[in-house]
């Protein structure tokens, strides 16, 4: 080849390659944990493994499928199993989302998350974040080390979303098994199988087809932008329990709430939010020490509707993981009964 038709060739090629990377979206990716980060001891172990052993820039590195879609770097928030999550660290982490997406040359951001109580932080971002760039959570069922293990498919989707500009405004999203999920809504359903992560009544946002983001549905309740909550300031959450309805459950469950001076109660319900005597006279006495009580459902859907002969507010179609949330959240700014009920009615 004729040396200039070379050098003009790699120099357009060179140019190519600059355009590109400065017009892809940048998307940074936040990592906290989980089986996605997870290693066991053989290939074909899929519980019992240690989820958090690998750090972000090796999954990064072991999806390099992603640079064709955006300009990926990333930051490590933790690296813990979900169970181990914290409010203090959830806090940290929609402070960190918001600093970043405050930023002109980050287009979106991906979070990393342990299955097990990834909805929960899920949803006090579509709560706390100041922004309509999409945040998109992902997380794996069998560890990094296992036969068809599912967390780099999953990583590659949620960058995928969180590049495409049609993903904007649509509240926070949870992308696992080529489904897009609004952090409102989806909840993790089976303890073991990958499509684990369901809305039952509400369903999804949309799906991913063959590399495409598809969008179907959008969400009504408030989220992101047109949240009133801003923690971006905060130092601490308030403290929230959750006491389960069921058979013989003891009123002695609101009297160490009580002595712990906790800021808020969820009653996880039987049925619609039904209460027994004994949670009726713990959640009254609770009502009485200034605590605000919340009834939600243990059945995991349906909305529990409200009643004046029933103590307590109602938690909508929260549930009760995800009502502790909210009412965390809430506490922030209000201990007004009427408007975090409206609160949960909205959100
Ligand atoms: C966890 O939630 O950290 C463990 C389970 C998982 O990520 O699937």
């Amino acid at each position: 080849m004729n040396i200039r038709i070379f050098i003009a060739v790699a120099l357009l090629f060179i140019s190519q390659s600059i355009f590109s990377a400065t017009t892809q979206p940048h998307i940074v990716i936040l990592a906290t944990g989980g089986t996605i980060a997870g290693t066991a001891a053989n290939t074909t172990q899929t519980s019992g493994y240690k989820s958090g052993e690998i750090g972000v820039q090796t999954l990064i590195n072991a999806v390099p499928e992603m640079k064709n879609i955006a300009r990926v770097d990333g930051q490590q928030i933790a690296n813990i199993g979900s169970e181990n999550m914290t409010s203090d660290i959830i806090l940290k982490l929609s402070q960190q989302v918001n600093t970043l997406l405050a930023r002109d040359d980050v287009d979106g951001v991906v979070i990393t998350h342990g299955t097990d109580t990834l909805d929960e932080t899920a949803y006090f971002l579509n709560l706390t974040v100041k922004s309509d760039k999409p945040v998109v959570f992902t997380a794996a069922m069998r560890p990094a080390t296992a036969i068809s293990a599912d967390g780099a498919m999953n990583l590659l989707e949620a960058v995928t979303v969180a590049a495409d500009p049609n993903a904007r405004g649509r509240g926070v999203m949870v992308v696992l098994n080529d489904r897009i999920g609004s952090a409102r809504f989806v909840t993790k359903t089976n303890a073991t199988t990958l499509d684990t992560f369901k809305a039952t009544e509400q369903g999804y946002l949309g799906i991913i087809v063959n590399g495409t983001p598809q969008f179907e549905t959008r969400v009504e309740k408030v989220h992101t932008l047109r949240s009133v909550f801003d923690v971006r300031n905060l130092r601490k959450l308030p403290e929230v329990v959750i006491i389960y309805g069921y058979q013989d459950d003891p009123e002695y469950m609101y009297d160490a709430a009580i002595s712990h001076h906790v800021d808020g109660i969820i009653y996880a319900g039987t049925g619609a939010g039904s209460v027994s005597v004994r949670s009726e006279a713990g959640i009254r006495k609770a009502e009485e020490a200034g605590i605000i009580v919340i009834r939600s459902s243990r059945t995991g859907n349906g909305v529990v509707p409200v009643d004046k002969g029933q103590p307590g507010l109602v938690a909508d179609s929260l549930n009760p993981a995800k009502a502790r949330i909210l009412l965390m959240t809430a506490l922030t700014q209000t201990k007004n009964p009427e408007l975090i009920q409206y609160y949960f009615r909205t959100y």
